[in-house]
Parts: structure tokens; sequence; C-alpha cells
């Protein structure tokens, strides 16, 4: 089981499985030319924009950005890890992993294995504890809901985990790293976690990584989390999300809330879609996650100003994630309410008539905007496009942000152009700022480099990149995405028969993996030999245009070069009929 797994394998997976059948087992897909259409199963939508290009061994949506290779795929739809993924594909073909012989990777398996085994152990004390079982009755928790979410009890003791779980050395300091005891700087070791009402806190598999603790009496904190662990990370976990995809196929809304008990008892009334973040805002890793998962997300917070506070921070979040197909919405509870006691005051039919009439982001906005303002005077005016200015430009292009400009436009009674002017910075008498142009649509903004669409090129025809010749001075090109392209057409080179998603596979763990994905769902030109064409000329263009802002450079400056520099320029200088010997 341990060693790595040859990258050459991976490759050759990809290859062989036949991405179409395994997807489609999984996925109804039509044909559609030399492609597959289906419903995404990665959201929730009812025209489906999810294709599989069996030609690339790709697949991707257009809905929600989902792609990548058949191994990416079972990880995703079936929550496996990459050896997981690299198991099952192989099975499906009969064939063995063979693994390299090496430092095994790092296994994290001793943290886990603790924090199950912690878990039964609390929920056994739990069902011990007349104390714990007495405190769940009066907050309205039944035994069905404490046992849907396993909720435990930490005794009142310095040691029962320590000395019932810390059998060996390894074992206490699996404890230490799994954040369930505490070793103190005297040398020092005992329980975190004591006579606390215990939430585990699971990931999308339904292991266990981490918990939260309420204490049954008064006293602070009055909840104790988990430490950050390799297991557990707080900006990324979602309470009650594993709980949530459980209950039902399909999400349609999730709803977010702050606490452990209002995810529990809002459930056990009838509505199992609310997760809580662990005390921290929702960050921009959850709301790539909840957004898969559902098209509507309505966060939900008290009416008082800490409550709006903490919503204008939740929507400044949602921004950069607000595209045609996700609704952000916002539910203000009455001031000293929480989901819990709401939902237990007035049951779920009327709980579920607040959600439907919850607040869409852009009026959220929009209402939060003015209400900071006086949109009737000039200056109120120039406030207010102050305010909007930093939301607006996290807000990608699309439907949505001509939306919102429409209604903000409206509100404050200007037209459009006036509110974009203001927008932009011009005409403002508040912060008159000469320094910045009218608008400023930048040279290249919106519009993908050279590089990047290059990029593109050589991922959708790996085959065409691999017979190419690179010209000579590629490599000294020194422009942001060169060392990605330069990789790129090696590999391609190396491996002349490797797919779209073989490449995609073999940066899976490059910081530039993401981009990748993005480019190879981009639709490719259609025609191979233009495809051969464009991408020549554009690597040619690449260089010719480097070397054209280094010969300008270098003339600006030809009485301080320094020798390389010298030689550089009388390169640059060589007429241009004398041919580089790589052209011929
Ligand atoms: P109950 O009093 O049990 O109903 O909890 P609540 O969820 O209504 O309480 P509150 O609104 O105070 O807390 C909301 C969430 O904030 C909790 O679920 C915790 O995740 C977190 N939280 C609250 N108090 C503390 C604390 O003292 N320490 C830490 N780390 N987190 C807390
Ligand atoms: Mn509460």
């Amino acid at each position: 089981m341990s060693g790595r797994i040859p990258q050459d394998f991976i490759d050759e997976l990809i290859a062989r499985a036949d991405i179409a059948e395994v997807i489609g087992s999984r996925v109804e897909l039509k044909k559609a030319g030399r492609e597959f259409k289906g419903l995404c199963p990665f959201h929730s939508e009812k025209t489906p924009s999810f294709t599989v290009v069996p030609a690339k061994d790709f697949y991707h949506c257009f809905g929600c950005g989902a792609n990548g290779s058949a191994l990416g795929f079972l990880m995703a739809y079936e929550s496996l890890s990459f050896v997981e993924a690299v198991e099952a594909l192989a099975d499906l073909l009969g064939i063995e992993v063979p693994r390299e012989t090496g430092p095994a990777p790092e296994r994290h398996d001793p943290v886990y294995e603790v924090l199950k085994e912690a878990d039964q152990l609390y929920r056994a004390r739990l069902r011990e504890s007349d104390a714990a079982i007495s405190y769940l009755r009066d907050r309205g928790i039944d035994g069905a809901t404490a046992a849907r979410f396993a909720m435990g009890y930490a005794p009142d003791s310095w040691d029962t985990v320590l000395k019932t779980l810390g059998s060996s050395p390894t074992r206490v300091q699996a404890l230490i790293d799994a954040g369930l005891v505490i070793a103190a700087d005297s040398g020092r070791r005992y329980d975190r976690f004591r006579d606390r009402l215990m939430f585990p806190i699971r990931d999308h598999r339904g292991r266990v990584i981490g918990f939260g603790g309420r204490l049954l009496g008064e006293g602070e904190p009055k909840y104790l989390n988990s430490p950050e662990t390799v297991a557990f990370h707080k900006g990324q976990a979602l309470y009650g999300l594993f709980e949530a995809r459980q209950s039902r196929a399909a999400l349609n809304r999730i709803l977010i809330v702050e606490g452990y008990m209002d995810v529990a008892s809002l459930a056990q009334h009838g509505i199992p879609y609310a997760v809580a973040t662990l005390g921290t805002a929702t960050t921009a890793d959850h709301l790539r996650r909840l957004t898969r998962l559902a098209d509507t997300l309505i966060f939900c917070f008290d009416g008082d100003r800490a409550g709006r506070q903490a919503a204008w921070r939740a929507m400044e979040n949602a921004l950069a994630h607000a595209r045609g197909a996700v609704t952000f919405k916002f539910l203000f509870l009455p001031e000293g309410e929480d989901p819990d006691s709401m939902v237990r005051a007035e049951g779920a039919g009327p709980f579920e008539a607040r959600l439907d009439g919850a607040q869409p982001l852009a009026d959220f906005l929009v209402q939060e905007l003015t209400a900071r303002t006086d949109p009737n005077s000039v200056d109120g005016r120039a406030r207010l496009a102050e305010l909007a200015r930093p939301l607006l430009k996290r807000l990608p292009e699309g439907v949505y942000r001509e939306l919102l400009l429409e209604q903000l436009a409206a509100t404050v009674g200007l037209d459009r152009v006036r509110l974009e002017d203001l927008l932009a910075g011009a005409q403002q008498p508040a912060a008159p700022d000469p320094a910045k142009p009218r608008r400023r649509p930048g040279p290249a903004a919106g519009r993908p480099s050279l590089v990047r669409q290059t990029i593109a090129l050589a991922l959708h025809y790996p085959g065409i990149a691999a017979q190419l010749a690179p010209p000579a001075g590629l490599v000294e090109v020194r422009q942001p995405g060169i060392d990605l392209l330069l990789a790129l057409l090696e590999t391609a080179r190396e491996r002349p028969h490797i797919s779209t998603a073989g490449l995609l596979e073999r940066f899976r763990n490059d910081p530039n993996g993401q981009h990748l994905g993005k480019l190879a769902a981009q639709p490719p030109l259609d025609d191979e030999e233009a495809a051969a064409r464009v991408l020549q000329d554009s690597l040619n263009r690449i260089v010719s245009d480097h070397q054209k802002n280094r010969l300008a450079d270098l003339l600006a400056r030809r009485r301080s070069l320094d020798p390389a520099e010298q030689q550089e320029l009388n390169r640059l200088l060589r007429p241009a009929d004398e041919p580089p010997p790589e052209a011929l």
C-alpha cells in the first residue's frame, strides 16, 4: 500500500479509462455530437451544461465550472481521496496499481483514528450521564436528533480521554496532534474537553475531524472548538454539511447559521439543510464548496447591529462568487432570537416562509449603501460610490453585475453612465484624484493575454504542441505564465500521446492547476489545422513581442548597458532576414 504511484501509471489510467463510461454509469448522459451532455451532479440545474469530452478524457460544466479527468470526477463525485480514486479506476480496468519504492508519504491516519475513538467514547459517556441527558432534554433536543448529529459528552475529568485512549507514547502523541489532549509547557498532559456536550464535526466522507463542545452549565468559554490540526481547518469545515447531504438527494438551498445548536434544532424541526461556520465568517473556501452544492445560499443573522455587520462581511465575501447560477440571500431574525429559538417557537412552516422571503444580496447591498450615505446629495453620492467601488470590483463580469448596477442606479437616481463615472472615480468632488484616468479598462482587461491563449491551445491540442518547434527565444521571455507554457510543451513532447486530461492530472499539484482546468473548459478552435497554425504563430508572437520590448528598453538605455546587455542588443539588431538556425 505504501510508496508513490508512478505518474506514468496515472497518465496510462486516464488514457485507458473510458471517461464517458465512468461518468455515464453515475450520471445520465446523452450523446451530442462527439460529446456527451447531462445534468451536472455538482450543482443543481434544469438544463444540461455538464459535458463529457471523450476525445480529451475530460469533463467540464459550463454552469459551475467543475472540470477534470475521470480521476478528478471520481474524487469529487464519490468523495474519494486521490489514491482511492486511482485504485477505483484501476479496479475498473482490472489492473494493479504499481508503487514506487521510496519514502512513504506522511500519513495522518493515527489522528483520524483517535478522533473516531474519542467520538465513540463521548457518545458512550452521554448515555451514562444524567446531567448531559437532562441538559439535552431542557434544550428540547430529542434522541433521534442527538443520534443524527452523534452528540456526545466529555466527562468532567482531566484525563478520561488521555487514560482511555492514550495507551502508548505514540497514541498520546496522536491525541495531542488531534487536539484532544493538551500538552502544557510544564510537561503536564490533560483532556482539552471537560464537562461539555460534544458536537463531532465531520468531513464530506463522514470522518470526524474535530469537535465543538458546549459547557453544560455557566462559564467561559461557552463553546470550545478543536484547534487547527492536520485534520481540522476551521476556515474549511462546515458543521452539519455531512448530515445535510445525508438527508436528501439534492440540496436546493443551504442555510448558513452561526451555531451548532441552531443546526441541530433546525434539523429536528424539519429543516435539515442548515450548516454552521465554526466561529468564523464564511470564507472563500466555504463559499466554493457551498455554491457547488446548491444554487441558493441563505445567510441567517440576528437583526441587531452585530448581525448586520456580520452580514456585511458575508456579503463582501459572497460577491466574488455571485454568478448567474447562484443566488445569495440574507435573513435577519428579530432581535434576541436565533434560528434555534425561532424554529422552536414557530415551527418549520413559518420559518421556511421567512426563508422564502429572505432579502436578495443586491437588495441588501443597495439598502445598506443608501442607509450609510445620503444619495440625495452630491457628497452623499460620492461617498456611496466610494463604498460601492471596492464591492463592485469583486463582482465577476456578467449578468449579475449588470443587474446590480441597474438597481443601484435606480436607487440613487442616476443613469447608468453617470453612476459608472462615479464608480470609476472621475468627477468626484469628495476625493479628486487626478492621477486616476476616467474609466480604466486597462490595456488587457478582460482579454486573456497571448500567453494564456497559447496555454489554452496547447492544452486542447497536446498532440500538435508536441510536434511544434518552439521558437528559440521562448525560454528567455519573462512573462507570467511562460514557465507553465514551457512545462506544458515539454510534457507534451515527452509524452506525445497524452490527452488534455492527462496534462491536467500532471499539473494537479501545480499552483496553476486551477487555471488550467478553466482554460481546458473553454471552447477550442474546432479545426485542427488552424489550431496548429495559430499555436505556432502565437509562440512566435510571444517571442517577437518580447524581443520588441527588450529592444526598445535596451535602446533607451544604450549608453549604460552592461556587457551582457550590449551582446543582447547586438543579437536583437541582427538583420531580420538572417534566420536563426531553428527556423529552417
Ligand atoms: P447556545 O447558547 O448553546 O444556544 O449557543 P448559540 O449558538 O445560541 O450561542 P452563540 O450565538 O453565543 O454562539 C454561536 C456560535 O459561536 C457557537 O455555536 C460557537 O461556534 C461560537 N461560540 C459561541 N461562544 C463561543 C466561545 O465562547 N468560544 C468559541 N470559540 N466559540 C464560541
Ligand atoms: Mn442559541
